[in-house]
C-alpha cells in the first residue's frame, strides 16, 4: 500500500476535513479534531486531506481580514506541532484552489433554497450572531461550499464533530441531485464521527476563543498553571473540607484526558471525601497537561524558527490537492456539457 500521499498510486479511500483559520488552537480543538486526525493518519487506512477553510471564515468574518494570514500560519503550525506529518497527509489552503468555487457555483444551480434555509447551523447562527450582519448570500451558502470541498475530492469519509453532520447529510443530497441530472460523478460521502470527550473552558462554558476561556496548545507551562488555578470547580466545594463531585467539575474533565489512570482514580475518590483539595488537584492536572503539551511545543518551536517551512508544506499540499480538484472539474464540466 502506498504510504506517501505524494505517490500517484494509492488505493486507500480518501478522508477530507477542513478547519476555519481561527489562529492558535486550544485544547478543545485538540481533543475535538486534531487527535482524531493524527490517529487516522497513523492508522494509515485512509488517504488524508486536511485544509484551511479560509473562504468559510469569510462567510462570517468578512469585515476585517487583517489577521487572516497570521491565523492561517498559526493554525497550520499547530497542526504540524501535534504531529500531522506532511509526508503522510496532504495539507492545503482552500482559497488557492478556485476549482472549489467553480464547483460551488455549479452546485448552486441544482440546490433548492429550502435545503439551505433548513440547515440547523444556519438558523441557529442567524439567531445567535448579533455583532455582525450574516444575512448574506455567502453565509447561506456556507454548507454548499462545504459540499463542494468534500465532493471535489470524492471523499469517502468526512471526520467531523456532531454539529457538522447535517452538512455532510446535505452534501449527500446535493451529490444525489447532481448525479440525477448529469450522470454518476460524485460518490456520497459519510460522516466519520469524532468521539470527542467533553472539554469545558476555564469558566465552565464550552471552550472557545471568543469566550476567552481557552487553554492554548502554545501556552507556556506557567500560563497553563495560572489558567488552571483560575478554573471553576464544583461549586459545592466552598471550603477545603467540603466534599465534591468530580463529575460536575471541568478540572476533572481535563484529568480524564491528560492524567494517568492512577491520578484519575485518586481524584475521583479523594474529591468525594474531601481528602484532596482543589488547589492540589489543579496542580496535579496542570503538571500532567504540561507534560502532554511539552513535545507539541518543542515541535512547534522548530516551525517557529523557520516559518517558511509552514508555507512550503502548504504549497506542496496545495499542488497535490490541485491535481485531484482539476481532474474532478474536468469530469464535471464534461458531465454538465460545458465543454
Ligand atoms: N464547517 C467546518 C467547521 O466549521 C469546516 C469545513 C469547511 C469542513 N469545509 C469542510 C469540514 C469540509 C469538513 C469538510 O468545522
Ligand atoms: Fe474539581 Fe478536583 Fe476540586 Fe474535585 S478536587 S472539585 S475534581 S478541582
Amino acid at each position: 500500500m502506498a504510504v506517501n500521499a505524494g505517490s500517484k498510486v494509492t488505493s486507500r479511500p480518501r478522508i477530507l476535513s477542513g478547519m476555519r483559520p481561527t489562529g492558535k488552537l486550544h485544547l478543545g480543538n485538540l481533543v475535538g479534531a486534531l487527535q482524531n486526525w493524527v490517529r487516522l493518519q497513523d492508522e494509515g487506512k485512509y488517504e488524508s486531506f486536511h485544509f484551511v477553510a479560509d473562504w468559510h471564515m469569510l462567510t462570517t468574518d468578512y469585515a476585517d481580514t487583517s489577521d487572516l494570514q497570521t491565523h492561517i500560519y498559526e493554525m497550520v503550525t499547530d497542526w504540524l506541532a501535534v504531529g500531522l506529518d506532511p509526508l503522510k497527509v496532504t495539507l492545503f489552503v482552500q482559497s488557492r484552489l478556485p476549482e472549489h468555487a467553480e464547483l460551488h457555483l455549479l452546485l448552486s444551480m441544482v440546490t433548492p433554497l429550502g435545503w439551505l434555509e433548513r440547515v440547523p447551523t444556519y438558523k441557529e447562527q442567524l439567531e445567535n450572531i448579533k455583532d455582525r450582519d450574516i444575512h448574506t448570500y455567502g453565509f447561506l451558502g456556507y454548507p454548499l461550499l462545504q459540499a463542494a470541498d468534500i465532493l471535489i475530492y470524492k471523499a469517502a469519509y468526512v471526520p467531523v464533530g456532531e454539529d457538522q453532520v447535517p452538512h455532510v447529510e446535505l452534501t449527500r443530497e446535493v451529490a444525489r441531485r447532481f448525479n440525477q441530472f448529469y450522470g454518476q460523478v460524485f460518490p456520497e460521502p459519510q460522516a466519520l464521527l469524532t468521539p470527542s470527550p467533553r472539554l469545558r473552558g476555564t469558566d465552565g462554558r464550552k471552550m472557545s476563543k471568543s469566550y476567552n476561556n481557552a487553554i492554548y496548545l502554545s501556552d507556556p507551562p506557567e500560563v497553563v498553571s495560572k489558567k488552571v488555578a483560575g478554573m471553576v470547580t464544583d461549586p459545592a466545594r466552598k471550603r477545603r473540607y467540603d466534599p465534591g463531585n468530580p463529575d460536575v467539575c471541568p478540572v476533572f474533565d481535563h484529568h480524564k484526558i491528560f492524567s494517568p489512570q492512577s491520578v484519575i482514580d485518586r481524584v475521583n475518590r479523594e474529591c468525594r471525601t474531601a481528602e484532596i483539595g482543589c488547589v492540589e488537584c489543579k496542580g496535579l492536572m496542570a503538571s500532567h497537561l504540561n507534560a502532554v503539551l511539552a513535545p507539541i511545543q518543542s515541535r512547534r518551536k522548530l516551525y517557529e524558527d523557520n516559518p517558511q517551512a509552514v508555507w512550503d508544506v502548504l504549497d506542496e499540499g496545495t499542488s497535490r490537492a490541485r491535481r485531484v480538484a482539476q481532474a474532478t472539474m474536468a469530469e464535471v464540466r464534461k458531465a454538465v456539457k460545458l465543454v
